[in-house]
């Protein structure tokens, strides 16, 4: 379960000082899937990585599994991260001198974790690409690069999937491809998954939709999407 709570957050650049996050609660259970709206710069972000404890808020407390992140030292917010959490972003972000096998390496090494060639083997099969092993990123396309991502964030098997517009940098065919994907690969397995996105697309994947404005969340009803 993940739990925050009043929790506020703001960037001062010179003499401005802007409240992105404000008293902002939300409340996540395991295996719940939760969708985030929000115009770009309402903070969306920002909520994600004050959630990883990447970055910390002003105000407010982070607790996971019963463990209050927002009170811990930035070491032991990386382990926590490291163990417990998966990221998908937008520009896939795979490290472009690593090969595919070599990108998938790095979190099994990070977490210590053996067996690393049978893992990497099982979840290149799961993403579709157990052909593309030994590829460099630059070789494959935006959604092949996306399945590798989501596999980089799935092999060390987290509890909890983080996701910043996973489908903003793809066609509309590839996106649902990728929503396919997501549904299987961490829906289906009970994972928890906060993602941001901009589609209307991936609302049949949400347990919970809000919508991020002035530094709050609201809930917006699944059935108000679908009619
Ligand atoms: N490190 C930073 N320093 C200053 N301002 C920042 C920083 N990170 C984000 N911001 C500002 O905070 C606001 C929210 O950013 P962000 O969370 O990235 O929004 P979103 O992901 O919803 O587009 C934006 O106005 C952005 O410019
Ligand atoms: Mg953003």
């Amino acid at each position: 379960m993940i739990e925050l709570s009043k929790i506020g957050k703001h960037y001062t650049e010179g003499n401005t000082k802007q409240n992105v996050l404000k008293d902002l609660d939300l409340t996540i259970s395991d295996g719940e899937i939760i969708i985030l709206f929000g115009k770009s710069g309402s903070g969306k972000s920002t909520l994600l990585n004050i959630i990883s404890g990447i970055d910390l808020p002003d105000e407010g407390s982070v607790t996971i599994d019963g463990a209050k992140v927002t009170g811990l030292s930035e070491k032991e917010r990386t382990l926590i991260r490291r163990n417990k959490i998966g990221f998908i972003f937008q520009f896939f972000n795979l490290i472009p001198t690593l090969t595919v096998t070599e990108n998938l390496q790095l979190p099994l090494e990070l977490n210590g974790i053996k067996d690393g060639d049978d893992k990497i083997t099982a979840i290149l099969n799961e993403v579709g690409l157990p052909d593309k092993a030994n590829s460099f990123p630059e070789k494959l396309s935006g959604g092949e690069q996306q399945r590798i991502a989501i596999a980089r964030a799935l092999i060390h098997n987290p509890a909890i999937i983080l996701a910043d517009e996973p489908t903003g940098n793809l066609d509309y065919e590839t996106g649902l491809q990728i929503v396919d994907l997501l549904d299987r690969v961490v829906k289906q397995k009970g994972k928890t998954m906060i993602m941001v996105t901009h589609s209307k697309d991936v609302i049949g994947l949400a347990d919970k939709i809000y919508s991020m404005k002035d530094g709050k969340l609201t809930e917006t009803l699944k059935e108000a999407y679908l009619e």
